[in-house]
């Protein structure tokens, strides 16, 4: 009897963790059982089509679904879109635009984009090869093929949606036919998302489809994914990592979970629900004329976004107020550079008017959780989780400002305290195989990952080497977790580590520095098919270390600044340059 294993193809209509699930069944399943399921799945389907005999089947007609995603949200739109896309006649096929190969696309019969927008207005990074072919001159001639953008994004930023806005507009200029109008999504994006895909289906599944009826989209996830759901976790470590001294706090939270933790994985995340600051509510609605209001001090501490301040936020306010300065700031076009490190108390204090409860509700949107990278292994700490949670401080036009979650944790959050989270996988931050080599660069809480990666490594004895550049202020007050690397270094778990103090010398010292230094180095472990991680800042740091990384390439192999950038652009196209970066 033959002892071979049976795979499904990638190609098989079915989203790529249903592939994954049916390989796990399907694959060691022994030759009978795979007869028995083969007859199975036939004796169903002839009995479906008892009543009336089969009509010939019909070939599914083709939808292409790209994401752009960074933290997941899009991917998860895709797939979700997918499996309604194939319960209404389409056979989908999804693709990460980091996978994108853009010449393709001028086939496409029907093309879905969801994307979402990160930086001040970019890209993922992940997609950002594919982003800037998409807008270049050798981008192909879209003519003929129906599309619809569902753009992600966030009204906090001054670039709302830009990504998605300028996908949508860039493929109708290539020749492309609109047949679903763009929707772009603020953070609470579920009931939004689900309607346009709902609607995008009703438009692009084929005509012998019944378009009139109602779409149905499962937000389900697969029976193989781990729990997701809101969980909430006792706090039973809360620890300021910084010294006394430090002008920082970085709090290292352990969680412990009744029962299981969540399953999750080193590069994972997790989503955590926080309260707002009640002396900040308490102002907020003194302002407003609403002291009173017991029940609506309640409710925005707990689930309102009350910091928030967007163009719509000024938009609404002229609205409801008709406050006459209000209007002029926005018919001035100044209202969006007014909005710049202000907060919605900022509006209400310098154009006080007295609102209703209704009218304050409606300048807020529901509070958003914060992800923050998990900082442990679960085959080290067994069912617990660790955080690490820099606190925002910073002043703006004269006022002390504190970040929302994170002054959550390290002001109101205590040990034996409780708090909600949830789970946020992030399969592209994965270690690789355990005889490959890593390098990590993780400055401040961009540290956070690579502990787990670490603690990971330990625990399962890989035998590739660890490499980690860590950065922060001062050596002496701001060494986060400096025991555990010393630790790590010890027993073999890391094998170097380099570090760069910003502020313990006259001239700063960042960790591209040391990437810079260590150069040579660096492109042996990277030529030996080491992987390169990065965590943290997005805003100077990644983008600095890229920079370096191309010119290290440049130097130490003397190669053209092209043929330096395609090398580091051929390692993210391997997905080898792997970045987690906020
Ligand atoms: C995938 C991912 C992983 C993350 N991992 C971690 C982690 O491990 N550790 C960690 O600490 N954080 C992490 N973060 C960031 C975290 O999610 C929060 O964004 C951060 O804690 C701030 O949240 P907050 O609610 O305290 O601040 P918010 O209330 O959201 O305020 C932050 C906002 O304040 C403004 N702001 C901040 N500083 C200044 C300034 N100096 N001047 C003017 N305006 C300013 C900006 O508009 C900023 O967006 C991660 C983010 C992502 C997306
Ligand atoms: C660091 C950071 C920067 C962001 N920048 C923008 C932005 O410039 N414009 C915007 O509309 N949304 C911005 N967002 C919001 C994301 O687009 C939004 O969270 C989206 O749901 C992410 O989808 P994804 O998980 O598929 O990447 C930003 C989010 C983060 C964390």
């Amino acid at each position: 009897m033959s002892t071979s294993t049976a795979t499904i193809p990638r190609t098989a209509p079915f989203t790529e963790e249903d592939v994954a699930l049916l390989n796990r069944v399907v694959g060691p399943a022994s030759p009978i059982q795979r007869a028995w399921l083969a007859g199975f799945l036939a004796g169903v389907e002839s009995v479906s089509g008892q009543a009336q005999p089969a009509a010939p089947a019909r070939p599914a007609e083709p939808l292409t679904i790209v994401y752009a995603s960074e933290s997941g949200n899009c991917e998860k739109l895709a797939n979700d879109m997918a499996k309604a896309a194939r319960k209404n006649g389409l056979k989908p096929t999804l693709i990460d635009m980091a996978d994108l190969d853009l010449a393709a696309l001028g086939s496409a019969k029907r093309l879905v984009v969801i994307a979402s927008t990160w930086g001040e207005g970019d890209p993922p990074a992940r997609a950002v090869r594919a982003y800037g072919e998409l807008m270049g001159e050798g981008a192909p001639r879209l003519d003929g093929v129906e599309f619809g953008v569902l753009a992600l994004g966030d009204t906090a930023y001054a670039e709302f949606c830009a990504v998605g806005k300028k996908i949508d507009e860039r493929l109708a200029a290539l020749g492309g036919k609109r047949v679903v109008e763009r929707v772009d999504c603020d953070l609470d994006f579920a009931a939004p998302a689900a309607a346009w895909i709902g609607d995008a289906l009703k438009v692009l599944a084929p005509p012998e489809a019944d378009r009139g009826r109602v779409i149905e989209v499962d937000f389900g996830k697969p029976a193989a994914a781990p729990n997701t759901d809101i969980v909430e976790a006792e706090i039973i470590e809360h620890v300021n990592l910084n010294s006394s001294r430090s002008d920082k706090e970085t709090v290292h939270l352990a969680l412990a979970f009744e029962g299981a933790a969540p399953a999750y994985e080193p590069g994972d995340s997790l989503d955590l629900y926080a309260e707002n600051d009640p002396a900040y509510v308490d102002e907020l609605l003194r302002l407003a004329g609403l002291s009173s209001e017991e029940a609506l001090r309640a409710e925005f501490i707990k689930s309102r976004d009350v910091t928030t301040l967007s163009l719509k936020t000024v938009e609404t306010y002229a609205a409801q107020t008709a406050h006459q300065y209000v209007k002029a700031l926005i018919a001035d076009g100044e209202a969006k550079a007014w909005i710049v490190g202000r907060q919605l108390i900022d509006l209400i204090a310098t154009f006080p008017i007295a609102l209703t409860a209704d009218q304050l509700r409606a300048l807020t949107r529901p509070l958003s959780p914060r992800a923050y990278s998990i900082a442990s292994s679960r085959r080290e700490v067994g069912d617990e989780a660790h955080l690490l949670i820099s606190a925002v401080r910073y002043n703006s036009h004269g006022r002390a400002r504190k970040g929302v979650a994170s002054n959550y944790v390290a002001e109101r959050l205590k040990r034996g305290g409780r708090v909600r989270v949830k789970l946020k996988p992030n399969k592209h931050f994965a270690l690789p195989a355990a005889d490959k080599d890593i390098i990590m660069v993780g400055p401040g809480t961009g540290v956070a990952p690579f502990r787990a990666f670490v603690q990971e490594r330990r625990a399962t004895q890989a035998i590739g080497r660890s490499w980690l550049f860590f950065g922060d202020r001062q050596f002496t007050h701001d060494f986060l977790y400096q025991l555990d690397w010393q630790e790590a270094l010890k027993d073999g778990s890391l094998t170097r580590m380099d570090v760069a103090f910003s502020r313990d010398r006259p001239e700063k010292v960042y960790v591209q520095h040391k990437l810079w230094d260590q150069r040579r180095d660096l492109i042996e472990w990277l030529d030996g098919g080491a992987n390169f991680y990065v965590c943290g800042d997005a805003k100077a740091m990644a983008k600095d270390v890229r920079a370096t990384l191309v010119r290290a390439y440049a130097d130490v192999k003397a190669l053209s600044p092209e043929a330096a950038e395609q090398a580091v652009a051929g390692l993210e196209r391997d997905k080898r340059y792997l970045q987690d970066t906020y």
